[in-house]
């Protein structure tokens, strides 16, 4: 049920309107009221605040929420970490190899990441460039980060943060902005400050999961009140174009079931990148223009239909099942089908500070890993699915021979 004394926390007066170029926006899909993916509760019957959860498409090629929480209630604290994950790890090396080869990032670079999280990111690039700084907004998350030596402001990043910093600390060769524009309701109002903070000849990587690759992949449960933008590269480029940068690069990555990263700079030079740029926005067009959207909505209705049933089908049998990965994918996932700790007995992850809090709404305990292999479940279904080669052997790895697998997406499948 929808709390009414706090919808006014949310900003419905933009509802159906772009957020990045202002023409009208249309809902794609809508999936009811939910509670934010990461608010975890620390009792299993905990009141829970719930808010619209609407999927909008403009014409422009944007993908974005209807209603929009504020920042200040969703990362004030937070709840995740940056996982220790091998492909993870693999992804940044990936990562940092390419803006190095093009000349993004030197020996000489001061690098600033917004959103910084526990460091991870930093950590990987501290070896190989002068000087690292994180801003993040969550206190918790920054003190795991100074803990591990990656000095992180504890800020909501913004003009007078990027000015404050560009005074005290210099401007920045690099700016990276990972999983941090698209969730925010206006990322202009990041950028402005990125804009600040950026040295003349200075590079901004920004990187999210690519709106094509959820559409195509039926990828629903990546929609959750964090994800306030799902980026295509057309809706990048539009928000950089309207504050005067070039979209200089773009890589795509499997991470996370498929990511986008693009560089920005103050000019553009490259002519081979250009018509690059150019081929992906046709492609991109192409694919929205045949009807993408609606196939995924389609696929959406598809996958919620068979998942619901495979897990009665198993409960029915007598098959208990848990989780693998609190993700917020899974909270959208399970309580968009009505799952509850009726279904799902428990979710096994390794995050600590998880670990004994409940998914809202669905209710379902958070257990570690090593608990649940000890304990193991006869099926789990994978609501981390973007770790699953990882997760698959890390289970088997643990003894879990016989265990099965219930992958949610691009359809259901049983491994
Ligand atoms: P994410 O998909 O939003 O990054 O979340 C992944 C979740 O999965 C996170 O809560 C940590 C958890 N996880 C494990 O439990 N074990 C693992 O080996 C990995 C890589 C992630």
């Amino acid at each position: 049920m929808i709390n009414v004394e706090l919808l006014s926390a949310i900003h419905d007066s933009a509802v159906g309107r772009c957020r990045l170029c202002g023409s009208t926006a249309k809902t794609l899909l809508d999936l009811g009221s939910m509670p934010p993916a990461n608010w975890l509760m620390s009792t299993h019957i905990q009141a829970i605040r719930e808010f619209p959860l609407v999927l909008e498409k403009c014409d422009c090629g944007n993908f974005q929420l209807g209603y929009c929480l504020d920042a200040e209630d969703l990362y004030t604290h937070y709840n995740y970490a940056t996982p220790n994950s091998p492909s993870l790890s693999e992804h940044y090396s990936r990562l940092i190899r390419h803006l190095e080869q093009n000349g993004y990032l030197t020996p000489d670079s001061n690098v600033v990441e917004i959103g910084s999280n526990v460091g991870r990111f930093l950590a990987a690039l501290r070896p190989r460039v002068k000087s690292v700084l994180g801003i993040d907004p969550a206190r918790n998350i920054a003190e795991i980060a100074n803990r591990n030596g990656i000095r992180t402001l504890v800020e909501f990043f913004d003009r007078r943060v990027a000015r404050d910093v560009a005074r005290v600390e210099g401007t920045a060769d690099l700016v990276v902005a990972r999983h941090c524009l698209a969730h925010n309701r206006d990322p202009y109002e990041i950028l402005d400050g990125i804009i600040e903070l950026l040295a003349p000849d200075g590079a901004l990587l920004i990187e999210n999961a690519y709106a094509m690759s959820t559409l195509q992949q039926n990828e629903f449960d990546q929609i959750y009140h964090e994800h306030m933008f799902y980026f295509t590269l057309h809706a990048v480029r539009t928000m950089l174009e309207r504050r005067g940068l070039a979209l200089v690069d773009v890589m795509f990555s499997d991470i996370h079931g498929g990511s986008i990263a693009c560089v920005a700079k103050r000019s553009m030079s490259n002519a081979a990148i250009t018509s690059r740029i150019a081929a992906e926005l046709w492609r991109e067009r192409e694919l929205l223009d045949y009807g993408l959207a609606q196939r995924f909505v389609d696929g959406t209705a598809s996958i919620q239909a068979q998942l619901k049933s495979t897990i009665g089908d198993l409960r029915d049998r007598g098959c208990v099942i848990y989780a693998y990965g609190a993700t917020a994918k899974g909270a959208t996932l399970m309580n968009s089908i009505g799952l509850t700790s009726r279904d799902i007995s428990y979710c096994a992850d390794s995050t600590p500070i998880k670990q004994g809090k409940f998914i809202p709404k669905c209710g379902i305990e958070i257990v570690s890993e090593e608990w649940a292999f000890a304990n193991p479940p006869d099926v789990f279904l994978l609501t981390a699915w973007n770790y699953k080669n990882e997760l698959i052997a890390k289970a088997r790895a643990a003894g879990l021979e016989r265990v099965r697998f219930i992958v949610p997406v691009p359809d259901v499948t049983i491994v």
